[in-house]
């Protein structure tokens, strides 16, 4: 009775000494703590210093609904104006990198090469230098959502192939014009998305069955190899920079454990399809979509299948188009098989059904938290690609709990601490970049989403900043160089940090009060 009590608390201190060590995990030499942002949700300054109207501009301003709470980005966070109290707020919180988009239509007002607005690229090159001279490595992104609204009513949009050969152009202006001042660069955001929510001049063409969205990507994908070899070939011996393109994935769980069908699915039919023409020994997209899409195509009726196919040398000119595989990690979801249609058809292409699991905490956005997924979707990426160098460059999350954000703090502790073990697990993650520096501009949800380091007062005609308390644990995080848990001690440090930039702060934080604190502990 005795011996086997000992036993058991023998094995308890084991257990709790193994799991202590993995709530302190140390980031590893030379591994970069980051926070991004992108030009359309942050910059403002719509119609100054030479800027066109890009087509979010333009959508807004022919429809103020577009966006839930009627907000616009004419003035955002007037980042343009407010760049350097930016660069300052990255430098206080000892980030190691920062993470932003240019806007074609400020830099390139027609879309064309042919004309170059010098203020524009003036404006990205005095953001460059500030990042620089504060000890900031900047990341940037060429494209984003933010397409210039007459460069897409001459093409309508990226269905058209022609958009291949204008991002290219526009590449290569960014690469000559800011290249000697930027070492990390990424293509194209989030393809995927951006496919199906604003690539084209006519919304309604987005529902043609898909149609529209595989030809999208198919040019996206054109586009960014395009850019990749540009840099090759004319700047990479003089710039020495990093280029690679940026996808979405969430991470999918089967409802019965053994289908990994739907599971790897789920994976092609998002991510894979924009990193198997890259990242792949073959190249091109994955087989299963091709088949799918080509059934379904086939039972429609039409003659060729609605995805499009890529020449033998297409194939050959995207396949290793990359230095990093970038990603940007938030939705997770439980897969099921979805029954073929009444008609015959794969439901939806992809034949697999999407929920939430019912025990899963949801973010203000209705995303599910589920740290594990960050990890697992690393092991998936590292296993599938023959272990490429991986770079973070958004996670993060929208909740309502203002400046005193213990929710946050939890949530990137928790999602860090997988990144950590993934990498302990062998694999090569070198970035981990937070979404986002600023409550910004969310698109459709305008300004009701706040996923930032930093609120923003968008009442005041001054965008005042204030950092939230998970700033400032991320400063601690950084300057000990290992994850901490959050706890009572460091709440009350934070709590006198919090005091000294602003004094009513308990105004803030609708989760803020005494009960909340001793839950902590
Ligand atoms: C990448 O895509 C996400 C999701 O659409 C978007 O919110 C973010 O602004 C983009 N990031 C950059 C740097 O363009
Ligand atoms: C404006 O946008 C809202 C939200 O997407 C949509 O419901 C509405 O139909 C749009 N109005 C017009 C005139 O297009
Ligand atoms: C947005 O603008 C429309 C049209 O002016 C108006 O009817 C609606 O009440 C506004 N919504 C919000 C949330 O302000
Ligand atoms: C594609 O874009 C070009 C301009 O680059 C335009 O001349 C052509 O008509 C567009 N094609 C379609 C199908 O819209
Ligand atoms: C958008 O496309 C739909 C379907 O092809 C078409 O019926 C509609 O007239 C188009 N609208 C505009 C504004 O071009
Ligand atoms: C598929 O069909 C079977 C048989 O009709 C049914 O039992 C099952 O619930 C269906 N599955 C889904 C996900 O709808
Ligand atoms: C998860 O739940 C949220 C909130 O109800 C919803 O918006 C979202 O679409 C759900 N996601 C899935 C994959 O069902
Ligand atoms: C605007 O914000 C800046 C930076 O926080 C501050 O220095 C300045 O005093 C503020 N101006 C007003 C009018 O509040
Ligand atoms: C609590 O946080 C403080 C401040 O960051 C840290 O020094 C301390 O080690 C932490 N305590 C525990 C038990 O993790």
């Amino acid at each position: 009775m005795r011996a086997s009590l000992l036993l058991v608390q023998i094995l308890y201190v084991c257990r709790y000494v193994s799991a202590q060590d993995e709530d302190y995990l140390e980031l590893p030499e030379g591994f970069s703590i980051g926070a991004a942002t992108a030009a359309f949700q942050i910059e403002g300054a719509w119609n100054t210093g030479g800027k066109s109207e890009n087509v979010w501009d333009y959508r807004i301003h022919n429809n103020i609904s577009l966006s839930v709470d009627n907000g616009t980005g004419d003035v955002s966070c007037d980042s343009y104006h407010k760049y350097k109290e930016d660069v300052q707020l990255v430098k206080n919180i000892g980030l190691n990198h920062y993470r932003f988009s240019i806007s074609w239509s400020r830099v390139l007002p027609t879309g064309s090469s042919d004309e170059i607005n010098k203020d524009g690229i003036q404006y990205y090159k005095n953001l460059l230098d500030e990042c620089w001279s504060n000890g900031v490595t900047p990341f940037v992104t060429l494209h984003h959502f933010d397409d210039v609204q007459s460069l897409i009513e001459k093409t309508g949009g990226w269905s058209n192939e022609s958009m291949v050969e204008y991002f290219a152009d526009y590449a290569r202006v960014i690469f000559k014009e800011l290249g000697s001042r930027v070492k990390f660069w990424s293509t194209i955001n989030e393809s995927d998305v951006f496919c199906k929510v604003c690539a084209y001049l006519n919304e309604s063409v987005i529902n043609t069955a898909y149609r529209n969205r595989y030809l999208c990507a198919h040019n996206v994908l054109k586009a960014h190899a395009r850019a990749y070899h540009i840099y090759d070939e004319e700047f990479r011996t003089i710039q020495k920079g990093k280029i690679g393109l940026v996808t979405n994935s969430g991470y999918y769980f089967p409802k019965s454990e053994r289908d990994t069908e739907s599971v790897d699915l789920a994976f092609d039919f998002e991510a894979g399809w924009i990193l198997n023409p890259i990242f792949s020994k073959n190249g091109d997209y994955p087989e299963v979509m091709k088949t799918r899409i080509a059934e379904n195509s086939k039972a429609e009726g039409l003659t060729h299948s609605r995805l499009p196919e890529f020449s033998r040398e297409w194939i050959d000119y995207i396949k290793g188009t990359y230095d990093y595989l970038g990603i940007n990690h938030y939705i997770p979801a439980m897969v099921e098989p979805a029954n073929k249609t009444a008609e015959g058809r794969w439901y939806n292409d992809v034949g697999v059904i999407y929920t939430n699991h019912s025990e899963w905490k949801l973010t203000a956005m209705g995303w599910g938290v589920v740290p594990k997924a960050i990890g697992r979707l690393l092991r998936k990426i590292t296993n599938t690609f023959n272990k490429p160098t991986i770079y973070i460059m958004e996670n993060g999350v929208s909740f309502r709990s203002g400046v005193i954000d213990i929710d946050r703090v939890e949530y990137l502790y928790s999602y860090l601490k997988e990144v950590l073990l993934a990498i302990r697990d062998g694999c090569d993650v070198r970035v981990y970049t937070v979404w986002s520096l600023l409550d910004n501009f969310q698109w459709f949800d305008g300004y009701t989403q706040t996923f930032g380091l930093i609120s923003v007062d968008f009442k005041d005609p001054n965008r005042t900043r204030t950092p939230k308390l998970s700033s400032y644990w991320l400063r601690t995080i950084i300057q000990k160089k290992k994850l901490i848990p959050f706890n009572k001690t460091m709440l009350n440090m934070l709590k006198l940090e919090l005091c000294e930039t602003f004094i009513n702060w308990s105004d803030y934080g609708q989760n803020w009060n005494n009960n909340n604190i001793d839950k902590e502990g």
